[in-house]
């Protein structure tokens, strides 16, 4: 995410004021847009709005939010018959009527006359094919599918799913209004289910299938679902809460899609016909069945998680992803895999296409990484995107607001290792790949290390930021949301900071009971003095971004809404320099810091006598001197 030059959507038009539009309503409005919700009539309204203010009272309720903050979301949210006035002049029209294809590409052709033509119409649906719904409405590029999981006020997973025709810039619009709607977004192919469903559902439709085959009772089957997926609720009892129809309907579309592997078990039907709840408290668990059913569960997620991948529908990253957010899994289908070993991950993928010949395709990629000896499947926390001579190393975990675990930090160092070889490259801008820098080393991995582990932790970060401080070419943090902690330390070894208004940057350790290892201490003494870096580490304090550029930690502060654009034309400014004395003039302010002032003035000047042997210093002077701009090559 990258680019921020597509429209800021501000205003939101929801269609449909039901479970799913109110949610979505609620959602928006609780980030502060202005949000027109329609619906069909007055009963319909008062529903919805019913809904809403249920929704918000739980929340107050449970402490989440003040009476005034309620007040004020609900002030943000008006509600309508009037299909024209809701959508005119809205950024975005997110359309949340039930799932019936005929409905939905009606409000669409409806509303192809009203919305202004670079608005974004996005289509929330769990099951149906964006790309066959935007045939309906004549700017297909403006739009695309976003899949809120329920309830969608509180569910932080959103699928954002691309059309044939969708154009990029929709999709980074729309993957930023989720950031906005404090929600992760993942993106997806429009392939029946999208991601998390097409493995979701039919675990769901396994357990059933599980019971129907007498591989185990019910309550063995829901212990081990919970167990094996470190979730509160096993399939018996999400079923029950989320509603066994859905379940049913989204196993039946699955199976159409798909064909008899994912066809609905008989005992799901005949639960959802009876329309009665799950029992499965009333059995004992039986732990001797318990490795029969986990290898079925692991088998059926295993084969399709790989699958999705091989066939483009979405990364095994925004896969578990999908699961541990949107879910509330404490793993994804990768990491489970990882866990096992790719070697009996694909055994258990086989057994379990085996009982379904020709119809639950075992991934090819799984079978090759497996012959190939490797035991797990590698997951990017880090990811490059290179934008002419700039390359953007992007922290990936927005889940944990890109938290430092030592996978991380690893693949930071190897990243930058990797560009330190790759031509072309003449600056690099490290941020977050959400609007959020790192707020810290990981906590949750920390809290199990021992003295030995936390010196080695403290170490493989500072590896990390060694090898960004010796980058050869410039290396701009962009720091937006939060860098505390590790995050701020692996920040403050990049060549300077800039932060976005809002930012909030510290040095929080002492508060968790340790103290600052990654190098941060040190390299922000060298950079503020030792009194500043003293009181902003004692007291762990947390400043925002205008405090820190006073302390003289940031060297400016950009609006938040063009950010990632100021850190690109800065970027781009550097990257259009004499490449070598850029690299070499890099290199004597550093070394010259840590050498007396006569070792630093002749390292400067030695150096800047090199620069008048390179032919970017004729190309440079000739450029001036014919009043043209200078095409530097690094020579
Ligand atoms: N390590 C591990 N997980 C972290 C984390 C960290 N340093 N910082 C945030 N997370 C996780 C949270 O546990 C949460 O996970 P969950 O959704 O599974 O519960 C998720 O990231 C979102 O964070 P949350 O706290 O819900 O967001 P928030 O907007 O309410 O608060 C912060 C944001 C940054 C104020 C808060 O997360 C925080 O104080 N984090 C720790 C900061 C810190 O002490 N860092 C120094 C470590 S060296």
């Amino acid at each position: 995410m990258t680019d921020s030059r597509s429209r800021r959507l501000a205003s939101v038009a929801v269609l449909g004021g039901g479970n799913m539009g109110s949610g979505i309503a609620q959602a928006c409005a609780q980030a502060g847009l202005g949000v027109r919700v329609r619906d069909v009539d007055a009963a319909a309204i008062d529903r919805g709005r019913g809904l809403m203010e249920k929704m918000l009272a739980g929340a107050v309720e449970r402490r989440k939010m003040s009476a005034a903050q309620r007040d004020a979301v609900l002030g943000r949210v008006t509600f309508s018959t009037d299909l024209d006035a809701t959508v005119r002049g809205a950024d975005l029209v997110i359309e949340a009527v039930f799932e019936d294809e005929a409905v939905k590409r009606e409000l669409f052709e409806a509303i192809a006359p009203l919305v202004d033509p670079d608005a974004i119409v996005a289509t929330n649906t769990s099951s149906l094919s964006v790309s066959r719904l935007a045939e309906g409405f004549p700017r297909p590029e403006r739009f695309a599918g976003l899949h809120f999981f329920y309830p969608a006020a509180i569910n932080k997973l959103v699928e954002v799913i691309a059309g044939r025709s969708t154009d990029p810039a929709t999709l980074d619009a729309l993957e930023r209004l989720v950031y906005r709607l404090r929600k992760i977004p993942i993106s997806t192919a429009d392939a029946a289910g999208f991601c998390v469903n097409r493995f979701f559902v039919p675990y769901l439709n396994e357990a059933a299938r599980l019971a129907e085959e007498g591989v185990a009772n019910l309550a063995t089957i829901e212990e081990v679902g919970r167990e094996l997926f470190g979730a509160t609720l096993g399939p018996f009892e999400l079923m029950n809460v989320t509603g066994i129809p859905i379940a049913f309907h989204a196993e039946t579309s699955l199976f159409h899609a798909f064909g008899p592997a994912y066809a609905p078990s008989k005992r799901l039907e005949e639960q959802f016909r009876a329309g009665r709840p799950w029992d499965w408290k009333s059995a004992e668990v039986d732990p001797g069945r318990k490795a029969a059913v986990r290898s079925r569960f692991l088998g059926l997620t295993i084969g399709i998680a790989t699958r999705l991948v091989e066939e483009g529908v979405a990364s095994p990253e925004a896969t578990d992803r999908g699961a541990i957010v949107g879910l509330r899994r404490r793993w994804g289908p990768f990491a489970q895999l990882s866990e096992v070993g790719l070697s009996e991950g694909l055994g258990l993928a086989e057994a379990y296409a085996r009982a379904w010949p020709g119809n639950f395709p075992v991934s090819a990629q799984l079978r090759e990484r497996a012959a190939r000896g490797e035991r797990r499947w590698p997951l990017r926390l880090v990811r490059v995107e290179q934008d002419g001579p700039v390359a953007w190393v992007l922290l990936d975990r927005p889940e944990v607001l890109n938290s430092l675990n030592s996978e991380l930090l690893g693949q930071l160092d190897a990243t930058f290792r990797e560009l330190e070889g790759a031509p072309g490259i003449r600056a690099v801008v490290l941020a977050g790949s959400s609007p959020v820098f790192a707020a810290g080393a990981d906590i949750e991995e920390m809290r199990g290390k021992s003295h030995a582990e936390g010196v080695e932790f403290g170490f493989l970060g500072q590896r990390a930021a060694e090898r960004i401080e010796r980058f050869p070419a410039p290396v701009v943090a962009l720091v937006e949301g939060y860098a505390l902690g590790g995050g701020l330390e692996i920040a403050l070894a990049a060549d300077f900071i800039l932060a976005a208004e809002g930012a909030v940057l510290g040095l929080p350790e002492v508060g968790l009971g340790i103290h600052p290892g990654m190098g941060g201490a040190t390299r922000l003494t060298r950079l503020i003095g030792r009194a500043r870096t003293k009181m902003l580490v004692f007291t762990g304090a947390r400043v925002g971004a205008e405090e820190a550029y006073r302390l003289g930690f940031v060297a400016r502060v950009v609006p938040a809404e063009s950010a990632r654009d100021e850190a690109r034309t800065l970027a781009e400014t550097i990257a259009a320099n004499a490449p070598l004395a850029v690299r070499w003039v890099k290199q004597v302010i550093d070394r010259g810091a840590d050498a007396s002032t006569a070792t630093a003035l002749h390292l400067e000047a030695e150096s800047a006598g090199h620069t008048f042997a390179t032919s970017d210093r004729t190309e440079g002077m000739t450029a001036f001197h014919e009043r043209r701009k200078p095409r530097f090559e690094g020579k």
